[in-house]
């Protein structure tokens, strides 16, 4: 009963890139090994750069595609051996929420049969019972009766949002994976959204693991924060570590860029240098070496073991060092 809604082992994904007849397939390690626990009630938050595994992190949670490697437990039961009928309620236990709400709503259907299909596909309620919790949930995510019998064009992109997040919620999820779910909105509007996301979860119990390229996005929603940088793991821990005094030269670049974020002055600012590496071809040792100011000849050679530093978990050759002030 209290089992962590998930809990993650070494989980990786590796793609088969193929290049053509002559060459062999290149493997892309898309994400690399991450370990994390998500209980009830809380968020994590993923934050890195495009490309970094996000989505790859998300599509693995929501049993889209099986991890190439690692362990997955969801309320307490491993993915990769439950039957079918345990994968069906873990399918139910386990919502997504996209960035383009408009993408992932069936434009042909009214706002009410949006709502009201995953409660006829999973459920045997009665049609008045359907529209009597569709209708409850349109209110719950703050909009107006008489928008149940609308379309999703004559809504804005936040309400938009609204009724997507209404919609994860019809089969009553102890997880809502959020992958960018404001990224496309007005600055204010996201405020309102993730206000929303917040309320939801104090009332529901909800656990959110939260999709943002942006830190700042993250700020308030987060209880734990995991910075992702070409599949692996840099920085991971409490928010108000992670935000307090980041110790990863990338977590600190990722905040340096981020307007309005109050870091701990003795913390100097880092600037990224340099672009992204090849998925492809990541760099040997770090993999944060060729953009990080601080690369040394260590962190060309050798790759920096994930470890607890000042109570957090950081990936850098130099974390002790940047957490006793140097
Ligand atoms: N089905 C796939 N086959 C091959 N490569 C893939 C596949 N899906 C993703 N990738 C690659 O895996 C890496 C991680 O992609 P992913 O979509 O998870 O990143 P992301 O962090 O969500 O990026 P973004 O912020 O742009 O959404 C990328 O290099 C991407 O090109
Ligand atoms: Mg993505």
């Amino acid at each position: 009963m209290n089992a962590p809604v998930v809990e993650a082992h070494d989980l990786a994904q590796t793609y088969r890139i193929k290049r053509g007849w002559l060459r062999a397939p290149a493997q892309l390690h898309a994400v690399g090994g991450l370990s994390f626990t998500l209980q009830r009630g809380r968020t994590l938050a993923v934050v890195g750069e495009s490309g970094c595994g996000k989505s790859t992190l998300a599509r693995m949670v929501t049993l889209i595609e099986a991890p190439s490697a690692g362990r997955l437990q969801l309320a307490g039961i491993d993915t990769a051996t439950a039957d079918a009928a345990a994968r069906r309620t873990l399918r139910r236990t386990v919502q997504l929420v996209f960035q383009n709400p408009y993408g992932s709503l069936n434009p042909r259907q009214k706002i009410g049969a949006t709502l009201e299909a995953p409660l006829a596909i999973n459920t045997r309620l009665s049609r008045a019972e359907r529209s009597e919790r569709g209708r409850a949930m349109l209110a719950k995510v703050g909009l107006r009766p008489e928008h149940y019998a609308r379309y999703p064009h004559m809504f804005s992109g936040g309400q938009r949002q609204r009724i997507a997040i209404a919609r994860a919620l019809m089969l009553e999820p102890a997880l809502v994976v959020a992958d960018e779910p404001v990224s496309a909105l007005d600055v204010s509007v996201q405020a309102q959204v993730l206000n929303l996301l917040a309320d939801l979860q104090q009332e529901l119990g909800l656990a959110y693991l939260f999709i943002s390229h942006d830190l700042g996005v993250v700020r308030h929603i987060a209880h734990e924060v995991l910075v992702m940088y070409l599949g692996l793991a840099m920085e991971q821990g409490p928010r108000e570590r992670i935000f307090g005094r980041p110790l990863h030269p990338y977590t600190r670049a990722l905040l340096a860029s981020t307007p309005m974020v109050d870091a701990d002055r003795r913390v100097p600012r880092v600037v990224l240098q340099g672009e992204l590496p090849s998925p492809l071809a990541p760099p040997a040792g770090c993999v944060f070496v060729t953009r990080c100011p601080f690369a040394a000849e260590r962190c060309r050679a050798e790759r920096p073991i994930l470890r607890e530093v000042d109570g957090r978990l950081v990936s850098c050759h130099f974390a002790e060092q940047f957490a006793a002030g140097a």
